[in-house]
């Protein structure tokens, strides 16, 4: 276990508004719930380094590894009548940019997944209601083989496992939410439009033969309004806006 990301080794860390306030535990069911109708600001932090019911996307869970990985949330206020299911590509891209390495460029798998060398690294989960969403952000760090998910949907891999690198947790944390904060703002500015190029080159599902939101087909590029682009065996092609995306192969 590494150091625990207390607030006295996080806070003269932060370099933006994200973090503000830090609250930390060592342990806790969700850290989704520390913030869930709070009346804290945008950009309020939960981090803890334990979670008993970590919650991840489909009613699925999401299993730690005690001090070995980043569990936080980040409470948003997005101006009301936002397209808010675009924040999961807002945050996947800061968290891709934040873990990738020199040599491995790390890829969006939308809508909410983040790989390295073709393994889940991150996850995010976005729970919203009103014009406050909590975005929570799980990035397996320093866990072994032995120590990641074993019957995940994806296969699993740690920022250790997968780049034979160990992090530091605490800087990654603070990388994570000043590029987090930087990338929020621009979409709050401009939409995804800013960044959609960027986007695309990290896209896992382009080229793919996919099935989600009970459509089949090849996946193309991610939209300027964040939906899939799926092109059917028929020729046409069709926009998924959500779903659970089941891979067979390159299309
Ligand atoms: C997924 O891949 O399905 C999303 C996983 C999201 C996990 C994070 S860990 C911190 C925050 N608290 C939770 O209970 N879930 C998110």
């Amino acid at each position: 276990m590494s150091k625990p990301l207390t607030p006295e080794l996080v806070e003269p860390l932060l370099r933006g508004r994200f973090g503000r306030p830090y609250l930390w535990s060592e342990g806790c069911a969700s850290t989704q719930d520390a913030l869930r109708g709070s009346a804290l600001a945008e950009g309020a932090v939960a981090v803890t380094e334990h979670q008993t019911a970590g919650r991840g996307r489909d009613g699925r869970r999401w299993e730690d590894a005690p001090g070995l990985g980043l569990l936080l949330s980040v409470l948003l206020r997005p101006p009301s009548g936002s397209p808010v299911q675009q924040l999961s590509l807002v945050a996947g891209l800061a968290v891709a940019e934040t873990v990738e390495d020199a040599r491995d460029l790390a890829a969006v798998k939308w809508p909410n997944d983040v790989l390295l060398g073709g393994h889940k690294v991150a996850g995010i989960l976005l729970e919203s209601s009103g014009v406050e969403v909590v975005c929570g952000i799980g990035v397996n760090v320093l866990q072994t083989e032995a120590e990641l998910p074993a019957n995940a949907r994806l296969p699993a891999a740690s920022l250790l496992t997968a780049t034979g690198h160990a992090p530091d947790r605490a800087e990654l944390l603070v990388s994570l939410l000043e590029t987090l904060e930087h990338r929020y703002d621009s979409w709050r500015r401009r939409g995804l439009t800013s960044f959609l190029d960027e986007l695309e080159a990290r896209n896992a599902l382009r080229g793919r033969r996919v099935e989600v939101g009970g459509e089949a087909g090849t996946a193309g590029r991610i939209a300027p309004d964040g939906r899939l682009t799926l092109l059917r065996a028929d020729g046409t092609t069709v926009l998924v806006a959500s779903g659970e995306v089941q891979e067979g192969g390159r299309g």
